[in-house]
């Protein structure tokens, strides 16, 4: 009986040795197999004596069972370890610092635009908006720039094509935002067209214009907000008071200077230039031209369907890229437009 015992323990041993399932499998052919060790004693009871036969095969079976349980526990070991190996494999690291998201924010100059709009709404001004691609009749000819005035000269302007490549007369990139002034008054006389007393329009228009230009402070594409208030007796006096108010909120500074100097539009009259000096800082004692305005035509009231008898009004166009250029003090308008984040992300 002592070599079952060795042969118990020789398997065991075996078993151990093979890391391999497949290694596992040959080597239990050895022991349990049709041609294995056990097989071959288990055969042998036969030629015992009838007497010994019973003891000997209950204890082979014995060891039968010994290894067949040495060989499922290493078959379990063999299977655990290589489904750990798996799950290391496959393993997130949940402990890992994040890469984090980065944030966007708001251009500056449309955080100028959220500022202007917001300081116009606060003394009852609207916000509206008119297209990009305009008519020339909206964009000149109803503004008193009709067809060959020398004023068109003024804007060099982006024309748009026809099917055939020929530059079409009747369509455009709006100069400027003006063109809303005069969709503005059609469409508030439309709507208020039943009541015997039109209520006054008090209104900005921010928006993007085109014009053939491009350097440091120029750019094909830039921004203005326009201003419209009509009504009885709205005077030059309510335009300067508004302006003014606006420019120091906006700066932030009462120690501003505002100049309206005289100027042409051939949509107002009188027309001037807003220019606005620092009285501290590095642009200190500089004049810088920041808008231009003036009463609205009478011819541009007429065209937006208004009694200039009756009805008064001032406007403006202001640059809100010169805005923001001077409030964080920037000297190159193109890197507005460049879109380069090491710009853009200072403006947290
Ligand atoms: N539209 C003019 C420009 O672009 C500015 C302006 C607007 C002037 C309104 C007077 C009144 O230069």
């Amino acid at each position: 009986m002592e070599n079952l015992e060795q042969l118990v323990a020789q398997a065991t041993a075996a078993f151990a040795a093979a890391t391999e399932p497949s290694r596992l499998e040959a080597v239990k052919a050895a022991y349990l197999g049709k041609d294995g060790a056990l097989t071959a004693l288990l055969k042998g009871l036969g030629k015992l004596p009838p007497e010994e036969r019973r003891n000997a095969g209950a204890a082979i079976n014995a060891a039968k069972a010994q290894i067949e349980a040495a060989l499922a526990a290493r078959r379990e070991a063999l299977r655990n370890a290589q489904l750990d190996a798996q799950l290391k494999a496959t393993a997130l690291d949940v402990t890992l610092p994040g890469r984090g998201q980065a944030r966007g924010t708001l251009h500056p100059v449309m955080r100028t635009l959220e500022r202007i709009e917001e300081l116009f709404r606060s003394i009852g001004f609207e916000v509206s908006d008119g297209p990009e691609i305009e008519t020339d009749w909206h964009n000149f000819t109803a503004l008193n720039t009709p067809k060959n005035h020398p004023a068109r000269s003024m804007h060099d302007t982006f024309y748009l094509l026809d099917e055939q490549g020929r530059v079409r007369e009747d369509v455009l990139l709006r100069t400027h935002t003006s063109p809303v002034q005069i969709r503005t008054m059609l469409a508030h006389v439309e709507k208020y067209k039943y009541l015997d007393v039109m209520p006054e329009i008090r209104v900005i228009c921010p928006g993007r214009v085109y014009r053939v230009d491009s350097d440091a402070t120029h750019s094909p594409m830039f921004h203005q907000v326009e201003g419209l208030w009509v009504g009885e007796n709205v005077s030059f006096a309510d335009l300067k008071g508004v302006v003014a108010d606006f420019l120091r909120r906006f700066f932030e500074s009462d120690d501003l200077k505002v100049r309206f100097r005289p100027s042409f539009f051939p949509f107002t009259e009188p027309s001037a230039e807003i220019d606005v000096a620092f009285m501290g800082g590095a642009l200190e004692g500089r004049w810088l031209e920041i808008a231009g305005c003036g009463m609205v035509h009478p011819n541009v009231l007429r065209a937006g369907n208004i009694d200039p008898e009756k009805y008064t009004g001032f406007a403006f166009g202001m640059g809100p890229d010169r805005l923001t250029m001077l409030r964080y003090g920037i000297n190159d308008l193109r890197l507005f437009f460049d879109g380069d984040l090491r710009f853009l992300s200072q403006f947290q």
